[in-house]
């Protein structure tokens, strides 16, 4: 499958299941504007057999090529973004949760669920839009990983997926700015804009919506995934920044934080 294709198929995942998605990037279209993607991202746990190394593949055998690490010690964290070598391309960002801080219960379960999985499935370049890879899951489960991370809580629903997509602030022709609006309900964890013109990169998202979504137990609403907005600044040379801050990376990944 072809790195159009792939991209394809996440964004028409996301604009599916996230309906503020979708009138966000109307907004901007019927603007006139065409929206390019500043970054894409995943997550993962650290199982050897599903973590970044292994979801980065498809991305490195389309062009990609790893490009920076970055560590969230508060919330056990890891992650890599990785940049493709000649196209023009939106920058992929996979974290992993770093399983083994977590209670047994948390690490039985990511053990027990990679174990379920195929291993032609898991060799595929299909793993990284594959969705919910816990089967059947249930809304107690859901609520015993989130007292430990929400992180944990979001993946064990939806899976591998795009987290979100990132609107590229740069590439607009009439917003310079990170703009508010008020339609919609931003992250306002540290801040509503993430980062400063200083570190070169400013950051701000919307809350994800809540998905009305089916356990075996019930059916509630939780947090799907969610917008991000950036806007890159040029180094002391001139070259636009390409990396991420994770003091604000840090606060974005809170978009999707259970909310009332
Ligand atoms: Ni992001």
């Amino acid at each position: 499958m072809s790195l159009d294709n792939i991209f394809d198929k996440l964004w028409l995942d996301y604009t599916t299941q996230n309906p503020d998605v979708q009138k966000v990037y109307e907004l901007f279209t019927n603007e006139g504007e065409t929206v390019l993607n500043d970054h894409i991202a995943f997550r993962t746990f650290d199982d050897p057999r599903i973590n970044i190394d292994v979801l980065s593949r498809v991305f490195i055998e389309h062009g990609y090529e790893e490009k920076g690490q970055y560590e969230f010690a508060e919330k056990h964290l890891y992650a890599k973004h990785f940049e493709h070598k000649t196209r023009k391309s939106p920058r992929v960002f996979i974290s992993q949760l770093i399983t083994k801080d977590f209670s047994p219960f948390l690490q039985k379960y990511v053990k027990n669920s990679v174990d379920s999985m195929s291993k032609a499935y898991l060799n595929s370049d299909e793993l990284i839009y594959s969705g919910n890879i816990f089967g059947t899951h249930t809304y107690e489960t859901y609520l015993q990983l989130r007292t430990e991370s929400e992180y944990a809580a979001w993946l064990y629903v939806y899976g591998f997926r795009a987290n979100h997509f990132t609107v590229s602030i740069n590439a607009l022709k009439k917003y310079n700015t990170i703009e508010k609006d008020k339609q919609f309900k931003l992250n306002e964890f540290g801040g509503e804009i993430k980062g400063t013109k200083e570190e070169l990169l400013l950051q701000s998202s919307i809350m994800a919506n809540q998905i009305k979504t089916e356990f075996s137990d019930g059916v509630y609403n939780i947090p799907g995934c969610y917008y991000e907005f950036a806007q890159r600044f040029p180094d002391k040379t001139g070259k636009l920044y390409s990396g991420f801050i994770a003091k604000s990376a840090n606060k974005i990944f809170e978009s999707t934080d259970f909310y009332k």
